[in-house]
């Protein structure tokens, strides 16, 4: 039996794709090489913007031709998508060929169904003898418990992404999110360093810590665990390896967890820090619980004390209240601020969210907008990454170079993506790099040893 799966959305997806991967392989599935048919296709969805939920809605579309030609052929839809309101109901009717649905809590149940699949397929004496299909979108009430029990099978090396905490409790007003994922749920700090220790021990070299929003990590277990606790007891495993962790929310970064980054040895100064605008009234319009000032301040905290600190951020143009003069305060904000790169999407209205049914800006305008902050940034990194020419840099070696044959890639403790030569086998070893030239936001090296 092999499988494909296909992945939309963010690393929390990523990972839970690693997941699936896991559930399937445990079922004596093996991953199908790219153009080998595969028995199940699993489309592990998105629905943040309209784009991601079209991409899929379109690769679900376009299997229809491969099961017409091979009816044994199993497909199920996960993720997000699934989990809108009324969204399980419509992919029944609009995707007549999909046998399974499964929602963002329950993916564990996915062996058991396909095992319903298949014996209801054996069991049928006539094609037209009624299918078993599933759909079931229900969070599972033990999920924590569950989800630890669900087997993993990493695909990222050296890179191992580690959930810390699942789902979100803050309905900003453009964000489907909280609807899709549910509230917060933070995994027991034991079982996060052990899973911690297991990987580090396997030789993975860099650790992603992942959450909608990592510092409300610990908020809802009795113990005291906080994210800051979270970080220093991580920093106390033995081996020489990297942490980074995303998604932090400005409204809970704490003077406690930019302390413990800096004096950590291994979590790296690095930090995605999404800042969605430059406005107050947009801030507050978005439901973000901070101001542009609490920003700036946070920005010089972390400088001060990782003066090498690498920041990112996401920014969204055209929410339904911005005026130029708020698009102007955003731009302003990332003139100053100086982010070695930002995430620029254009604000897409998501049904059920309290800001889909504001009055809405036209496609045009924001268009510009974001035409204009990318021009910006990009002339940002283009300078700051004139900075590192010269320099030598400690790069955790992670992949082949996707452009250039004989080159491997891999990223600054800041998170800099660095390109250099060498061989396939040297991926996982941290190399000393200096770097020689700068393009807007990619630089290339020579290694030191
Ligand atoms: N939990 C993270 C964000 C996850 S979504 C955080 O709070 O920072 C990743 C990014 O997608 C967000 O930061 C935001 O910039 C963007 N995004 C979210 N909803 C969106 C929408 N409706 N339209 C456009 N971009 C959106
Ligand atoms: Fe969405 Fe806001 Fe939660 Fe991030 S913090 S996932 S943007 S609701
Ligand atoms: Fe998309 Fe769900 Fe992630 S909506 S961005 S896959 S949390």
């Amino acid at each position: 039996m092999l499988y494909r799966i296909v992945t939309y959305g963010c690393q929390m997806n990523v990972h839970e794709s690693e997941k699936i991967a896991g559930l399937l392989e445990g079922m004596g599935a093996a991953a199908a090489k790219d153009g080998e048919r595969a028995d199940i296709v699993v489309f592990n969805t998105c629905c943040i913007r309209d784009t991601a939920e079209r991409r899929a809605l379109g690769n679900i579309g376009v299997i229809k031709g491969e099961k017409r030609k091979d009816p044994s052929l199993i497909i199920a839809v996960c993720g997000c998508m699934t989990q809108q309101e009324g969204a399980a109901e419509t992919i029944k009717e609009r995707y007549p060929y999909v046998d399974i649905v499964l929602g963002t809590r329950n993916i564990f149940r996915l062996p058991e169904e396909i095992k319903r699949v298949q014996d209801a397929r054996a069991a049928m004496k006539k094609r037209s003898d009624k299918r078993y299909r599933a759909f079931d979108t229900e969070y599972a009430e033990d999920y924590l418990a569950l989800d630890e029990a669900t087997p993993v099978t990493r695909t990222s090396f050296p890179n191992a992404w580690v959930n810390i905490i699942y789902g979100c409790n803050n309905f900003c007003t453009y964000c489907i999110v909280p609807y899709v994922r549910g509230r917060e749920l933070s995994r027991p700090m034991p079982a996060v360093l052990d899973e911690v220790k297991r990987v580090v021990d396997e030789g993975y070299k860099e650790i992603t810590l992942l959450g909608q929003n990592v510092n409300s990590y610990g908020h809802d277990l009795s113990g005291g665990e906080s994210f800051e606790a979270l970080l220093r007891a991580i920093d106390r495993i033995d081996g020489k390896f990297r942490v980074r962790f995303m998604t932090s929310h400005p409204k809970d970064l704490t003077d406690g967890v930019i302390a413990a980054m800096a004096e950590s040895d291994k979590i790296c100064s690095n930090i995605h820090l999404p800042v969605q605008s430059g406005s107050d009234k947009v801030l507050r319009d978005m439901n973000r619980r901070y101001t542009r000032d609490r920003y700036f301040s946070l920005i010089e905290k972390l400088r001060a004390a990782m003066p090498d600190i690498g920041i990112t951020t996401d920014v969204m143009v055209g929410f339904p209240t911005e005026t130029e003069d708020d698009f102007a305060d955003t731009m302003d904000l990332v003139r100053r601020v100086r982010f070695s790169n930002a995430f620029t999407f254009i604000y897409s209205p998501r049904k059920g969210t309290p800001a889909a049914s504001m009055t809405q800006i036209p496609y045009a305008v924001k268009r510009r907008r974001i035409g204009e902050l990318i021009k910006l940034q990009n002339s940002v990194t283009k300078e700051l990454s004139e900075d590192y020419v010269g320099g030598v840099y400690e790069v955790l070696a992670e992949d082949v170079s996707p452009k250039h044959e004989g080159m491997l890639c891999g990223r600054t403790e800041s998170g800099r993506l660095v390109t250099f030569p060498g061989a396939p086998e040297r991926i996982g070893e941290f190399v000393k790099v200096r770097i020689n030239e700068a393009r807007s936001a990619s630089l290339t090296g020579t290694t030191e040893d």
